[in-house]
């Protein structure tokens, strides 16, 4: 039949689509710029964008540019609420260009931003290739420069275009930069309290580009009295591969937060500066990605639940593919804390060997911070620390075991696409699973947004954030406001980290797995999930004692319902409960049934069932009597109708017998909706084809329906039944047309 074939066609059209997505992590959909531009806020017509500063206290985006600073509102960043400029002297520009450098690049490009307090940021510009730093002072819609500005460097880059990175932490400023004019010195610095830096040695440093810098608490209910640490991400030039040509390396280093340098040896110098080198690649297919682009800290509560992400690129190969590796707190431990050391040794005359060191390990252990182990030792700071420890450490900075990335390979691969950079934002979706969503960020002024759904990496859309192809130079994340603030050169647009509006129709919108997204059957639309679920979770007030009945019809006659309380399901057994056909009943209930009804509607196809969140209640126990009386007639009369909703992720489906993690899953999904689209369609054809045939009439044509029909009735009597039945309705129709007409 026509209808079937049509149906069979979709099916297959969209599965192979799902497999092309799969494979290459195809954008499921492409938003050009004159849609996503309607809902941002823009701001254009800046010059030289260097740096961006969220402050969600006082609701402001700072703006770094080429000679000015500016504050825009956090909240529509076309709205400019103060703005500062910053010039380099005309001396300074004049010798800045008698040593050779660009006119345009000899001005004052403000690279640094850090807030400092509400009334208070740091600031610091290339100042015509002689780094300054100042305090700026805001007050509500003014802010101005205190003038008191300093020598700079190893704070900020004399080049504009260097990449550098920093950090200010408890009053202490942390920098990865380069230390002279000519860009040869790189250095990790802490200036303002207790300055220390790295030495200037190619085994430390060699020809880095820094990328990011993050603290990380560990001392927090460390049992070892352990410290703070300073991790930075940056490539640079390896040391230890022996190769006829330059091959560069993506490298972890940290630092202690406590660190005072030694006395004798390593005088104002890091003790605890150690590196390793940092890991993406594909082993099967030799697939390194050994340059990093851009490095994200998602910050959890707990410092050990805190992930790295990494963009990383290849220096020669498929410079077509972005990858995004992400690091556990534990793997970094590990090859810091645990592994062999590296360092130079001199073989033949002036040959230099990287070679792993095998011989005893100084005790306290060289590079780590100082700990209740190092303090039982009489070491109560670095600078206790003996002789021996600090030669080791200077002499091998670099640990032998790599920095490995979760499942030991990138959780994302893109072709065709050149990531810039990522900002990575945790979110829990309907089915209680949280789901680390990257935004990242594309060379040709694109915004991606992709997660994990079912072990596989789903890119849900791609957004054209500028009109000309400009890359993506910062990529700021406000989890608060649910907002990203992205700059290029000369622009920052505000967008929403959802845009569920986009999803138009209830398949759209499920389709896409949007964590943040659901869609109301209430409403009809796809809307944001945070919203949602305050208005699609029905609080349920009952009073202790009293019989609860939660309400739930299955999304269709071949479903059943399955109830599940705080996430885990309820036997049919449970006395507690009684399951019937339109809900649940809870009887005498007690505080241990406080919290999360889900009501599922589950469907069998093919031995697969599918499951789909139709309602959810939250129940809460009364704590006042007397009022509890009043709600508790309440409570009778109004009980809760499920109102459907179905999440963008709340469809899944449970294997029959094997446990293994299903990728058809989707697919899988995707079959039974078109199915259920198919038997719509065919229906229809069947209904078409029914009136077709004049087995189902018009109210126009009865009369002359009917009489055919008696017809029909003596020569097939095996059709009577149905088809008399059909008449009659008929008739009523007609029936009730005459009446009107009358
Ligand atoms: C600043 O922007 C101008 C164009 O607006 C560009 O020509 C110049 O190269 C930029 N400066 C730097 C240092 O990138
Ligand atoms: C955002 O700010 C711009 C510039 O001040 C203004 O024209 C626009 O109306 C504002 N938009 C909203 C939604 O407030
Ligand atoms: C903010 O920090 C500056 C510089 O450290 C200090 O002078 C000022 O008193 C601080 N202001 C407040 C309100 O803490
Ligand atoms: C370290 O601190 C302990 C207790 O505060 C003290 O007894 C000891 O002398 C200190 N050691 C050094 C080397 O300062
Ligand atoms: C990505 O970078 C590579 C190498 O630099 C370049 O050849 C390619 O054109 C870039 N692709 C896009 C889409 O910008
Ligand atoms: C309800 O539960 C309470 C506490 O478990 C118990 O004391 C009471 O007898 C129960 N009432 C009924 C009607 O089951
Ligand atoms: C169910 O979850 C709610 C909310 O998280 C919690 O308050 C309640 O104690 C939980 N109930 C049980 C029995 O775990």
């Amino acid at each position: 039949m026509g209808g079937t074939a049509v149906v069979l066609c979709l099916i297959l059209q969209l599965t192979q689509e799902v497999k092309a997505s799969v494979g290459n992590c195809i954008p499921r959909k492409t938003v050009k710029y004159q849609t996503v531009s309607v809902e941002m806020f823009v701001k254009e017509g800046l010059s030289n964008v260097s740096t961006l500063l969220v402050d969600e206290e006082t609701d402001t985006l700072f703006v770094g540019g080429r000679d000015v600073i500016s504050a825009l509102d956090l909240n529509n960043v076309s709205r400019e609420i103060a703005r500062e400029h910053w010039f380099a002297t005309q001396e300074r520009q004049l010798e800045c260009i008698r040593r050779g450098k660009d006119k345009i690049r000899c001005q004052n490009y403000i690279l640094l931003l850090h807030k400092i307090n509400d009334s208070n940021v740091y600031v610091c510009g290339t100042n015509a290739y002689h780094p300054l730093c100042d305090h700026m002072v805001i007050q509500r819609t003014k802010m101005h420069l205190q003038g008191r500005a300093e020598e700079s460097r190893g704070k900020c880059p004399f080049e504009p275009t260097l990449k550098y990175a920093s950090v200010f932490v408890d009053g202490a400023f942390y920098s990865a930069t380069s230390n002279n004019f000519l860009g040869t010195e790189p250095i990790i610095l802490r200036s303002m309290q207790n300055p220390v830096r790295t030495e200037f040695k190619t085994s430390w440093l060699n020809e880095p580009s820094f990328v990011g810098m993050e603290i990380v608490p560990e001392s927090e209910f460390s049992p070892d009295g352990d410290d703070d640490k300073i991790y930075v991400f940056f490539t640079e030039t390896a040391v230890e591969f022996e190769f006829y040509d330059k091959i560069l390396v993506s490298r972890i280093a940290r630092i202690c937060k406590g660190d005072l340098g030694g006395k004798r040896l390593l005088q104002r110098r890091w003790t605890s500066f150690l590196k390793a080198r940092l890991s993406c690649s594909i082993p099967e297919l030799n697939f390194h990605f050994n340059i990093i682009q851009d490095v994200f800290f998602l910050r959890r509560g707990k410092w050990q639940d805190s992930i790295f992400y990494g963009i990383f690129s290849q220096q020669w190969g498929r410079l077509d593919i972005s990858a995004v590796c992400a690091y556990s707190m534990a793997s970094i431990q590990e090859a810091f804390s645990k592994g062999s050391y590296r360092g130079p040794v001199t073989v033949e005359h002036s040959h230099v060997r990287w070679m792993v060191f095998r011989g005893e390990v100084p005790v306290p252990r060289p590079g780590a911070c100082i700990d209740n182990f190092a303090r039982s030792m009489g070491y109560n700071t670095s600078s206790d620390l003996p002789d021996k420890v600090l030669q080791f450490a200077r002499d091998h900075p670099l640990m032998d075991s790599s920095v490995n990335p979760i499942g030991d390979r990138p959780a994302l691969l893109k072709r065709s696409s050149n990531y810039t950079r990522i900002v990575v934002d945790r979110v829990t979706g309907l089915d209680k699973q949280t789901y680390d969503v990257m935004f990242l960020g594309t060379d040709d002024g694109y915004l991606h947004k992709a997660f994990n759904c079912d072990g596989e990496m789903f890119i849900v859309e791609e957004l054209q954030l500028f009109l000309s192809p400009e890359p993506v130079q910062f990529l700021q994340l406000s989890a608060k406001k649910g907002m990203l603030y992205v700059g290029s050169m000369s622009a920052v647009v505000q967008l929403q980290v959802s845009g569920c509006h986009r999803y138009k129709y209830c398949l759209d919108c499920i389709l896409a797995r949007d964590p943040y997204c659901a869609w109301s059957q209430a409403s009809h639309a796809c809307v944001l999930l945070s919203d949602q679920t305050e208005n699609d979770v029905r609080k349920y007030l009952f009073t202790l004692g009293n019989n609860v009945h939660l309400k739930c019809v299955p999304l269709s006659n071949l479903a059943r319902v399955v109830w599940k309380f705080n996430g885990s399901r309820i036997q049919d057994k449970d006395s507690k409960y009684l399951l019937y056909d339109g809900g649940i009943a809870i009887f005498n209930v007690t505080v241990a049934e406080t919290g999360f009804y889900d009501c599922l509607s589950v469907e069998k196809s093919k031995a697969k069932e599918f499951f789909i969140t139709v309602a959810r209640y939250a129940l809460y126990a009364h704590q006042n009597t007397e009022k509890a009386n009043v709600n508790a007639a309440t409570d009778d009369n109004n009980e809760a109708e499920a109102v459907g909703f179905q999440s963008s992720l709340s469809t899944y489906l449970l294997k029959d017998a094997t446990k293994q993690k299903s990728v058809g899953s989707q697919k899988e999904n995707l079959l039974l909706k078109l199915l259920s689209a198919g038997f719509a369609l065919l229906f229809f054809f069947l209904f078409i084809w029914n009136f077709y045939k004049g087995h189902i009439s018009l109210p126009w044509k009865i009369r002359e329906a009917s009489s055919k029909d008696t017809n029909a009735d003596l020569e097939n009597p095996e059709l009577t039944t149905g088809r008399s039945g059909a008449v009659r309705e008929s008739s009523a129709i007609q029936t009730n047309m005459s009446f009107l007409n009358e």
